[in-house]
């Protein structure tokens, strides 16, 4: 017994790797191992000796087990020591440069009319994108059998028959968070609403999805003059320039009177310019809130009265940054965004210039 001990916790000592290592074990206590055959061997002995033998093998398979184990630990120490000492990594160097995604033009512009409007004392409002027919359309005094109905080329929600939930569309305009915002909020009121709506519409000027931005402003005293400076303060600070705005006489259903207002612009050299030259391009539509849409907004039209506006964000984007065509928007393409988007840090803000 003295002998085996001593010879294997020798080669333990002496065992130079986890592969050295394992040999020694497979040689003592593997099951043709020198100590488990000895084990095997005690069924042929007589009781007495068979005992006595039993126990010293026992414990020296223990004895062995535990140099082995603490003969690993150590070598381990001993890797992770020299992996230590050899390996090391400069944490002050600079990263790998890396790709970075970029901001959305749509988002960006989005974030500069947002801070233009708030300037001015206007919040942030919004709605769902699946709205109720109620709220897209008669609401805001456009009945079942108007045209504007069919004009919007509505994408209607599928319904089976005798689902008793309201008809849903997609929204066409952001105008129905005009209702919403009067019926959370009441009068006073100064919100814009910039979001995304659906037609039913696709060739190079639509898309089936763009993007508006809806102002209301409501007070007991608001006129189109109010609306006019408001829109032309915005466009100023918008394009970085003085614009003039014209309003045409237009009608829509929810404004009464109604006005489209165009830009200023010049279109030399094929490119457009806003804010200079003789020509003019249709932004948005825009009027005096009618009675029977501050009615449907629980707002009593004879205390209160204001204007409201709904203007196209893709293509105000598309006037400032010089992007050709609205759908190339919407595709994704890695090139286009890396030559459009912007800086996840470069924040529209007043005090930074929100034309950069
Ligand atoms: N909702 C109208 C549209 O999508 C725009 C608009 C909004 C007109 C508010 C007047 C007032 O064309």
């Amino acid at each position: 017994m003295d002998a085996l001990k001593a010879k294997y916790l020798d080669r333990i000592a002496s065992a130079a790797d986890e592969a050295a290592l394992e040999e020694v074990r497979l040689a003592a206590l593997g099951k043709k191992g020198e100590i488990s055959l000895r084990m095997r061997g005690l069924g042929g002995m007589e009781p007495e000796a068979r005992a006595a033998t039993g126990a010293a093998l026992n414990a020296l398979r223990d004895e062995i087990d535990s140099a082995l184990r603490a003969r690993r630990a150590a070598l381990g120490d001993a890797a992770l020591d020299a992996r230590l000492a050899d390996e090391w990594l400069d944490v002050t160097l600079p990263a790998r440069p890396r790709r970075q995604g970029t901001i959305h033009p749509i988002s960006q512009v989005r974030d500069e009319v947002t801070a233009i409007f708030a300037d001015m004392g206007f919040a942030v409002a919004e709605g769902p994108e699946i709205e109720s027919d109620w709220y897209n359309f008669d609401a805001l005094n456009i009945p079942g059998h108007h045209p504007a109905r069919a004009e919007m080329d509505t994408f209607y929600m599928h319904r089976d028959p005798g689902d008793p939930r309201p008809p849903a569309v997609l929204r066409t305009h952001t105008s129905p968070v005009q209702i919403r915002s009067m019926e959370t909020q009441g009068a006073p009121i100064r919100i814009i609403c910039p979001g995304r709506v659906y037609r039913a519409d696709y060739d190079q000027t639509h898309t089936p999805n763009f993007h508006q931005v809806e102002g209301l402003a409501l007070d007991r005293s608001l006129t189109m003059a109010n609306l006019k400076w408001v829109l032309e303060e915005f466009f100023s600070a918008y394009f970085g320039t003085r614009v003039k705005t014209r309003f045409r006489a237009s009608h829509f259903p929810f404004t009464e009177p109604s006005a489209e207002v165009d830009i200023q612009c010049s279109f030399e050299g094929g490119a457009v310019h806003v804010g200079e030259g003789d020509g003019w391009l249709e932004v948005l539509g825009s009027g005096m809130v009618h009675p029977k849409v501050l009615r449907a907004g629980g707002i009593d039209p004879h205390e209160w009265q204001g204007f409201a506006f709904g203007m196209g964000i893709d293509r105000i984007a598309m006037l400032k940054y010089g992007i050709p065509d609205l759908r190339s928007f919407f595709d994704s393409d890695l090139r286009w965004l890396r030559h459009y988007g912007f800086a996840a840090l470069d924040m529209p803000a007043l005090h930074t210039g929100v034309a950069r």
